[in-house]
């Protein structure tokens, strides 16, 4: 049996009349660039994940580029990133012109780990991007701690969270700022490139908002310097389509993870940890296994697609070669990045495709 890693096909057959009716409702109003549509996302978005306000803006990079902005972040700063995550998590630090300073993960969720981000603090450190990778939230009382005793502030990067929750509260409210991403792949994705910000502050907000147009409180006057990262009509139009559903597409996202986590059984598998206080969101499943390109192979000559993600640590990408990191620096993001493993979860699978992937997974202990 087939089963794609991912197929966007299914959830966009099903909307499709729904979303052209609200592309057609933007075309005929014109209002291509933020406008009333995307006010309505926005208060609809915030409303979803918890948010007293959310902010629209062009991609999940933007966002995070803004909430560097709205905090000040800039030339001389130092920003603790997580050695694996995308690329645009440490994008924060860059395009700030701060210095991003790796530290390794906790093996066990993928999150940032809290003494390793503690060893990475210096006099300059103003900040800390958490990631909730793969849709886990990541424990936040250390980090809160850390950030506290050392007056630094905390981004949440939910581009791969929206509506994970920590001990109950939404991701991206419990630190200062937080991030979201609407790439079509994520778990709501537009028809092209789009993005948030949400925050308890008001005033952070005020900043993302003024800088995501030209710094311009009213046109053709620009009180601070700006960008143009607004987010446009025809996208916030397909993600209202969207949103309501964002809920149950979650819960079926847990069933197939509960699937997995029950019905794989292959020797030396290191599945993703599931724990009480954190609701994941199921973005990605990512096993680990140390025969990881040997099994990829197995599941592709089975029909099921999979994927690296992420195949190397972000210190050890060539853009940050000047940085200085070397191979056993980050033990826990060298190994991940080597024996991660994601498989097929998507709301539209079938249950017969998720059985297909348990069966073939435990098979490989079999022909190897
Ligand atoms: C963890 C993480 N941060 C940031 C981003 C950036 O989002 P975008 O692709 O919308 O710019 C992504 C997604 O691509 C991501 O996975």
């Amino acid at each position: 049996m087939k089963v794609p890693f991912l197929d966007l096909k299914p959830q966009h057959d099903a909307l499709r009349e729904e979303i052209l009716a609200a592309f057609a409702r933007v075309y005929d109003r014109r209002q291509f660039c933020l406008g009333a549509e995307v006010e309505a996302f926005e208060a609809e978005f915030a409303a979803a994940m918890g948010a007293g306000a959310a902010v629209g803006v062009s991609n999940g990079t933007t966002a995070l580029q803004l909430a560097a902005n709205a905090l000040g972040i800039g030339p001389g700063d130092e920003v603790i990133v997580p050695a694996f995550s995308f690329i645009a998590s440490a994008w924060t630090a860059s395009h700030a012109g701060a210095r991003p300073v790796f530290a390794d993960i906790d093996p066990a969720t993928f999150g940032l780990d809290p003494e390793a981000a503690a060893r990475a603090v210096t006099p300059k450190t103003r900040a800390i991007v958490v990631v909730h990778l793969f849709g886990q939230p990541v424990e936040m009382a250390p980090l809160l701690d850390l950030a506290k005793r050392h007056d630094l502030r905390v981004i949440e990067d939910c581009a791969q969270a929206h509506g994970a929750r920590w001990r109950g509260h939404p991701v991206g409210l419990v630190g200062d700022i937080g991030t979201f991403s609407f790439y079509p792949t994520k778990n709501l994705g537009g028809c092209g490139e789009g993005g948030a910000v949400v925050s308890r502050h008001g005033e952070l907000l005020d900043r993302v908002r003024l800088a995501r147009a030209h710094g311009s409180p009213e046109r053709y006057r620009h009180t601070s310097i700006g960008y143009n990262h607004r987010m446009e009509g025809l996208q916030a139009a397909a993600l209202r389509v969207k949103l309501p559903h964002l809920g149950r597409w979650t819960e079926r996202r847990r069933v197939i993870a509960d699937r997995y986590l029950e019905g794989i059984r292959l020797q030396d598998t290191l599945l993703p940890a599931r724990k009480p206080e954190a609701e994941s969101v199921w973005h990605q499943f990512t096993l680990r296994h140390p025969r990881r390109d040997a099994l990829r192979a197995h599941l592709a000559e089975t029909g099921i697609g999979t994927d690296l993600i992420y195949p190397v640590p972000l210190p050890h990408q060539p853009c940050y070669h000047d940085l200085g990191y070397n191979p056993g620096d980050f033990p826990v993001a060298e190994k991940a990045a080597a024996r991660c493993l994601s498989l097929p979860i998507w709301p539209e699978m079938a249950d017969e495709q998720v059985e297909a992937v348990v069966a073939a997974i435990n098979a490989f202990a079999a022909v190897r």
